[in-house]
Order: structure tokens, then C-alpha cells, then sequence
């Protein structure tokens, strides 16, 4: 048996980065989720794209009715900005109660972003109308023009994009999304409260040698891509460092393997059944286990004023590496799960009553 080597209980997670898909994978992927999240933002990266309230009721729905009975987990859902938003999309949104937050994709940016957006100052009107509802603008932060190094696109684009918009809307409430450089945590460091990150999993493991290790890896490859080491420690540092303006959004993306192991491999990383071993394990191994609740648990709905989880969950290390499915099965096609590349020893599991437990 494998034995077990201590535990720790935090409030149970929030995923604030989640794509979830349509059927057939909604039905698998969301599980992973819903069992280990108390709730999660929601793409809006659909075909079509979610631009309207009642695609994103639809959707919301949709995986509401997937849930198991006594599940609850929320899905919080947002919509994606195009040219074609109106401000009545956005006061509809927000009024609904149900969406909490936009999507800026650059048009082209990333899988299925070709509704995106590709002059923002075009829609500054719009999102002016944010701070007042008190709805973030989640920022896919690349830069789409393809003259720029893809190592640099989200530095550049913090210059290009992210600075020009916050000296026009400076009370905008800002999530720079899946960080993956210095630059943005630096950013964020020397900015207010308006302004936070999420970071993934596999960026806090991967750097981009890990994508050519002994041959090309697919399964390693997301947008943005995984840069230099000394950018993975400073996204590291600021995710295990407790600072409330950062928050774990796995980005967990499913796509099929032959998707992924073409001629053109599309990008995104299923992370969702190991997403939390990962992190533990790197708070753990960086002796910051006293931040975890912070990161995963707390830091995300304070910045959305949204209400702690009333559950807990319980981690739990084992002596021996524990099991976490290395593919999933559709049909007949398989979805990778994201492989750290290392041995993981946590597992975890949601309760009701922490106070129940025997030990
Ligand atoms: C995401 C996807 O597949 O939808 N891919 C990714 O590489 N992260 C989209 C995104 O968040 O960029
Ligand atoms: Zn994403």
C-alpha cells in the first residue's frame, strides 16, 4: 500500500483559466475539473466564439446539466470580445449576473481566436464601460505580428497593447493571462491592485528547451509558448510568493493527439487531472506551502469580489508516486495529459467538513 506522508487542508481551488470544449470532450474533460475546482472561468474560445449572452446561458448550461447531482461547482462564464461587440452585449453580460468577465483575444492569436480583436484602441469605448460593472478584461497578452520573435511576443505586446490601454482606462481591472515572462510579473509588481496574472501549472515546470527535448514534444507546445529559465523562475517566484495580484488559472486545453502530432500542431495543454499535484509539489519544493492557500485559493476571488468556497480540500502526500491518468480515451482518439516530466507524490480531494477528519 502506498503510504501516506502528511496533509494539509486549504479551502478548495479555483481554476480562473479553463477551456472545456464541446462534446465529445466536454463530457470527459469537465469531471477533472468539477471534482477538484470549486469554480472556474470559462473560455469563451467556442465555435463560433461566445460574444452573446445567451451563447455563453447556452454553454453555461450545457455543463451545469454534465455536472454530477451533488456537484457544485460554478462555471463562471465570460464573453469574447470582437468587433462586432456592441454595448449592449457587454450591459447584458453583466447584468445577467452570470458573466464575469470579457475576453481579449488578438485576432488570431491563439485556437480559435480568429474573431478576435485587431486594434483594441477600436473598442476602448466599449471597455470603458468595464470598471463601472466591475468586469475584468482578461488579456491573451501576444503580440500578432509575426516580425516579432515568438520568445519576445508578450513583452512586446505589454509595451504595444497592455501600457497604451491602462493610460486610457486606468481604473480598468485588468487579469494578464497565463504569464509566461519577467516582464509581466515585473509589471504587475510595479502596478496597483487593478492589475493581476495567472499563471499555469506547466509554466511554472516548462521552459522552452523542454520543447525540443530529444525531439520535438507537441504535447509541451501552448501559446505563449514557454520561454528562457530565468522567465520560469520569475513567474515561479511570483506564484509561490503569496502576492494577491497572482492566481493559478490552469489554462488546461484539450486538443486531440493527432491534432497535436500533425505537420501544423495546434497549441494547448491538457493539465486539468494533474494541474493541483503540480503545484503542491512545487510549493513543497520551494518551502512555500504556507502561500498555497493564497495562489489557488483565495488571491482570484478577492480580485473578482467573488465569495471564498465554503468547502476544503485536503492534499495529501504519498510515499510512492501516486497515478494520474497519462491519456484520456474519446471514441477512438486520446487526449494527452500533460507530463511534468517528474514524478508526482500529492493527491487531493474536496470535503465538506474539515473538522470531521480524524487526523
Ligand atoms: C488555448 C486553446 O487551445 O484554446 N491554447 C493554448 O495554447 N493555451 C487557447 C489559449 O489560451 O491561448
Ligand atoms: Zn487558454
Amino acid at each position: 500500500m502506498n503510504k501516506e506522508v502528511k496533509s494539509l487542508t486549504t479551502i478548495t481551488p479555483d481554476d480562473w483559466h479553463l477551456h472545456l470544449r464541446e462534446s465529445p470532450i466536454i463530457e470527459q474533460v469537465l469531471p477533472f475539473s468539477s471534482e477538484n475546482f470549486g469554480k472556474a472561468i470559462i473560455m469563451p474560445n467556442l465555435e463560433p466564439p461566445l460574444i452573446k449572452l445567451s451563447q455563453a446561458k447556452n454553454y453555461q448550461k450545457k455543463i451545469i446539466d454534465l455536472l454530477s447531482p451533488k456537484n457544485t461547482f460554478k462555471p463562471l462564464m465570460t464573453l469574447f470580445l470582437s468587433e462586432e461587440t456592441t454595448i449592449k452585449d457587454i450591459y447584458d453580460g453583466a447584468n445577467s449576473g452570470i458573466i464575469k468577465a470579457i475576453k481579449f483575444y488578438p485576432k488570431g492569436v491563439t485556437t480559435n481566436s480568429t474573431g478576435g480583436i485587431r486594434d483594441l484602441s477600436k473598442v476602448y469605448k466599449l471597455l470603458e464601460k468595464l470598471p463601472d460593472l466591475d468586469l475584468p478584461l482578461l488579456i491573451h497578452g501576444e503580440t500578432t505580428n509575426t516580425e516579432v520573435d515568438i520568445y519576445d511576443r508578450e513583452a512586446y505586446f505589454l509595451d504595444e497593447t497592455v501600457r497604451k490601454l491602462r493610460d486610457e482606462i486606468p481604473e480598468l481591472k485588468i487579469v494578464l493571462e497565463h504569464i509566461t515572462t519577467k516582464n509581466s510579473v515585473d509589471y504587475i509588481l510595479e502596478n496597483n491592485s487593478k492589475i493581476a496574472a495567472t499563471i499555469t501549472a506547466h509554466h511554472l515546470i516548462l521552459n522552452r528547451n523542454h520543447l525540443f527535448n530529444g525531439g520535438l514534444r507537441p504535447h509541451y507546445y501552448c501559446r505563449p509558448v514557454a520561454k528562457r529559465e530565468h522567465h520560469r523562475i520569475a513567474i515561479l517566484k511570483a506564484a509561490t510568493s503569496g502576492n494577491a495580484n497572482f492566481f493559478l488559472g490552469t489554462d488546461s486545453a484539450p486538443h486531440f493527439d493527432d491534432n497535436k502530432e500533425s505537420s501544423c500542431g495546434c497549441a494547448g495543454i491538457f493539465s486539468a487531472p494533474n494541474a493541483l499535484s503540480c503545484i503542491v509539489q512545487i510549493f513543497e519544493e520551494n518551502s512555500c506551502l504556507q502561500n498555497l492557500e493564497k495562489f489557488i485559493s483565495t488571491n482570484g476571488s478577492k480580485f473578482y469580489n467573488l465569495p471564498l468556497n465554503s468547502t476544503f480540500t485536503k492534499f495529501t502526500k504519498f510515499q510512492e508516486p501516486v497515478n494520474h491518468p497519462k491519456k484520456i480515451n474519446i471514441g477512438n482518439k486520446f487526449i494527452t495529459v500533460f507530463d511534468p516530466d517528474f514524478p508526482l507524490y500529492w493527491k487531493n480531494q474536496v470535503i465538506h467538513n474539515p473538522f470531521k477528519e480524524t487526523n
